[in-house]
């Protein structure tokens, strides 16, 4: 039967009713996915340019768009490029004299100072005294002013790390950044990636969420389900579905929500990885023949899978998943024997792609 003509009987109970959020466009899509997928680029693999100061503009202007108890802004930037450079490396080649490094050593600290294109001094204003604000609040500002930088960066086509390291606390170094009452956090090390980040790990959102005051019979689904994944009701079977900005993303979420019938992600270490590629041309058929595969790899090898990546070239399709042997001590859920074609689907809803199909438990 072709696919598009398959019967779709999915019946969601995924609270994906209509409501008055706006869908969000194609271009907030694409933002989500740039974000999700951000990784820093260290200084030794940066190269020219760096964002110039109207881009550095649009760094502090997404800083200060960060969540701030009371907008006290308790962060400031100092923007190191150009000849401002050379004075940082007179910095770090006295720091590297201070602390007896070899010759050698000393001038890779002038260098160290040179790497990148621009380098930006996050500068805190911590009040510890303040009424309202408590400490840690106020540096949470400053992490959220990091990471929006940091995200902005991205968004405006360049690459970078935050760096603190022992440099940062140095006395002489950090009186040079700072005023009285400020200390310095580090720099962020701006430019453009020389080449692509390797991507990292993948992510376990799942990890991380837990529904909080569920009572009932099935805790360990409410514990795992959230917008990215979740379960529907089909008969004897489960369905599972997966959302996501692009249809990778939700075919991951669909293999969090399958495999998270059987073990809860927080529970499963990441020491392995298997590698599942294959070829398909139809994106409803490949969804079962990615959940089948790392079922089939998972029964193979005796593994507990949490961790899922795919990326997708065409019709070939190209996934790792991460867990570790099966293991008596962890706690177990309902078996998964398969994925079906029944209530397959892969999806545009509310501006996200979704896949979900029934799997046989
Ligand atoms: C305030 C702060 C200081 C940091 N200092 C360092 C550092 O000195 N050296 C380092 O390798 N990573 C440092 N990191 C971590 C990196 O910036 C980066 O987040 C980490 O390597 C993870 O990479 P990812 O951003 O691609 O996930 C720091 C992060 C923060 C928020």
């Amino acid at each position: 039967m072709p696919v598009s003509a398959r019967k779709r009987t999915s019946a969601a109970t995924s609270g994906a009713s209509a409501d008055a959020r706006a869908a969000p466009g194609n271009a907030a899509r694409a933002a989500l996915d740039l974000l999700l997928h951000r990784y820093s680029v260290g200084p030794k693999h940066l190269c020219e340019p760096g964002p110039t100061d109207a881009e550095v503009q649009v760094l502090a202007h997404a800083a200060l768009r960060a969540p701030d108890h009371e907008k006290r802004i308790p962060f400031r930037f100092a923007v190191v490029r150009g000849a401002a450079k050379v004075r940082l490396g007179d910095l770090f080649e006295d720091y590297g004299r201070r602390r007896g490094k070899s010759a050698e050593d000393v001038a890779s600290e002038r260098e160290r100072a040179q790497r990148s294109p621009v380098l930006i001094a996050v500068v805190a204003r911590i009040d510890p005294a303040h009424a309202d604000v408590p400490p840690h609040e106020q540096w949470i500002a400053v992490g959220g002013a990091i990471a929006n930088a940091m995200n902005a960066l991205q968004l405006l086509g360049y690459a970078g790390k935050m760096l603190s390291g022992a440099r940062a606390t140095d006395p002489r170094i950090a009186a040079a950044f700072c005023d009285a009452g400020e200390t310095l956090v580090g720099w962020i090390a701006a430019g453009t990636a020389a080449t692509p980040p390797k991507p990292r790990a993948p992510d376990d959102p799942g990890a991380i969420v837990r529904r909080w005051g569920t009572a009932g019979v099935d805790v360990a689904r409410a514990a795992v389900s959230q917008a990215s994944f979740g379960y529907f009701d089909h008969d004897a079977d489960v369905g599972v579905f997966g959302r996501g900005a692009t249809i990778e993303r939700a075919f991951e979420n669909a293999a969090r929500a399958t495999f998270a019938l059987m073990w809860l992600p927080r529970d499963v270490a990441r020491r392995d990885e298997v590698e599942v590629d294959f070829e398909e041309p139809d994106v409803e058929l490949a969804l079962v023949t990615w959940l089948n595969a790392l079922l089939g790899q998972a029964a193979a090898q005796r593994l507990a899978l949490a961790d899922f990546a795919l990326v997708r070239d065409g019709d070939r399709w190209h996934g790792r998943a991460r867990g570790e042997p099966w293991r008596g001590d962890l706690p177990g859920g309902t078996g998964v024997k398969g994925a079906t074609l029944t209530a397959l689907a892969v999806r545009p809803i509310d501006g996200e792609f979704e896949a979900r199909c029934v799997v046989d438990v």
